[in-house]
């Protein structure tokens, strides 16, 4: 008897921009047979139930990503899902067929069905549900390492996060408000997702950059005067200009990313007569550049945010979830290029009927 239909979504050629980038991507029957591959002894064959489309799933279809895709390709940078069989080498009371699990795949993910090597699987916390599971690693992960293991929080900080409606955003928000319990002012770009944004990640202040561009005095005003200890920012160009003039004395500033599309210049006077410390935070590259301390830190690290997601504390926002069908798959990036996502955006890619089918 024939198994289900397996299908993966595919990205033909670079696009010039994110718009035309919809025309290249499209959903198609996979052929690469995985189901019955033979596989290495650790690797894991996995029923991919959601997919978490990053934003650099959306640079990465005009080749504007550091780390760059062969076309044609199968984006999906991190997904959950379930086992269906592993490779004679994996420990079976750590991974076995059913164990629900989410993975950074680093490519590939959007699709019914995954190979992956077993270290990369780490176990879902069991009150999360696929979508959110999807979600979880690369925001929570790279905002840990962002504001503890480099930023050195702690909670007498006042933390300021631009792009916090964004999924690394909300992520900060969250780990700096629920885990250490700073003051965090959340700034983004609509008073509607900033409002869902104080709802799910308890941000004390909310900072709308577009009806108040010159922000930097309203964070003054909400801190005394003195300015925040702590800035987050995902956004760069004239936002970050304003978010560095937000820092109090003696502030560490973490560069995550530049969601405007331009990489802002710091003026080093400044950095010197207010003490700043500037910190480049690049989770995913300390892992791959320094394996010892990688080691050393990682296990830890998905150990902690594990335990506080299972207590409620860390919860991915999935706002929007399309289906594994090519409008579908369309849908997903349009709503992330529009900006209309608050959190995260999902495709779901398994919808069967299975006992954790009520978990998506
Ligand atoms: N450093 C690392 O290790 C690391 C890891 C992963 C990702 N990143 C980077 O972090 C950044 C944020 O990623 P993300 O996944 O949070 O993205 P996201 O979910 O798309 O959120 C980004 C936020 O940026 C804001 N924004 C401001 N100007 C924008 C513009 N011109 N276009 C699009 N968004 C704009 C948007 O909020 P408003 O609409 O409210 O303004 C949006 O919610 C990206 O640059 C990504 O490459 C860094």
């Amino acid at each position: 008897m024939a198994g289900p239909r397996q299908q993966r979504a595919v990205i033909r050629k670079p696009a010039e921009s994110f718009e035309d980038a919809l025309q290249h991507m499209e959903v198609a029957d996979d052929d690469r047979g995985l189901e019955t591959k033979t596989l290495g002894p650790q690797e894991v064959l996995l029923n991919v139930k959601a997919c978490c489309i990053n934003y650099p799933d959306l640079l990465q279809t005009t080749n504007g990503y550091q780390h760059k895709q062969t076309f044609p390709y199968t984006p999906g940078l991190e997904v959950s899902g379930e086992v269906v069989r592993v490779g004679e080498g994996v420990k079976v009371d750590e991974l076995k067929p059913g164990s629900q699990v989410m993975i950074m795949c680093g490519g590939q993910g959007l699709a019914t069905q995954l190979i992956v090597d077993a270290k990369q699987c780490v176990a879902m916390p069991p009150n999360m549900s696929f979508a959110e599971a999807a979600a979880f690693r690369i925001g929570y992960e790279t905002a840990w390492h962002c504001l503890f293991e480099r930023g050195n929080i702690h909670s007498d900080d006042v933390v300021l996060v631009t792009g916090a409606t964004g999924g690394m955003g909300l992520a900060a928000v969250q780990v700096a408000k629920k885990v250490f319990g700073c003051t965090v002012i959340a700034a983004g770009g609509s008073d509607e997702k900033l409002a869902e944004v104080q709802r799910v990640g308890g941000a004390d202040h909310i900072v709308n950059y577009n009806t108040d561009p010159q922000f930097s005095k309203t964070v003054k005003s909400l801190t005394g005067g003195n300015g925040v200890s702590l800035y987050f920012d995902t956004v760069g160009g004239e936002i970050f200009q304003q978010g560095l003039r937000s820092t109090a004395f003696a502030a560490r500033v973490l560069i995550v990313g530049f969601t405007s599309g331009e990489r802002p210049k710091i003026p080093a006077n400044y950095v010197l007569i207010k003490c700043l410390a500037v910190f480049g935070c690049r989770a995913g590259e300390v892992l791959q550049r320094l394996p010892d301390a990688a080691n050393a830190i990682a296990g830890p690290r998905r150990t902690r945010l594990n335990q506080y997601a299972e207590r409620g504390w860390l919860k991915p926002h999935v706002s929007h979830k399309f289906p594994l069908t090519t409008e579908g798959v369309r849908g997903a990036y349009k709503a992330l290029m529009d900006r209309q996502v608050v959190g995260r955006v999902c495709v779901i890619c398994d919808e069967t009927s299975s006992a954790s089918s009520a978990k998506l």
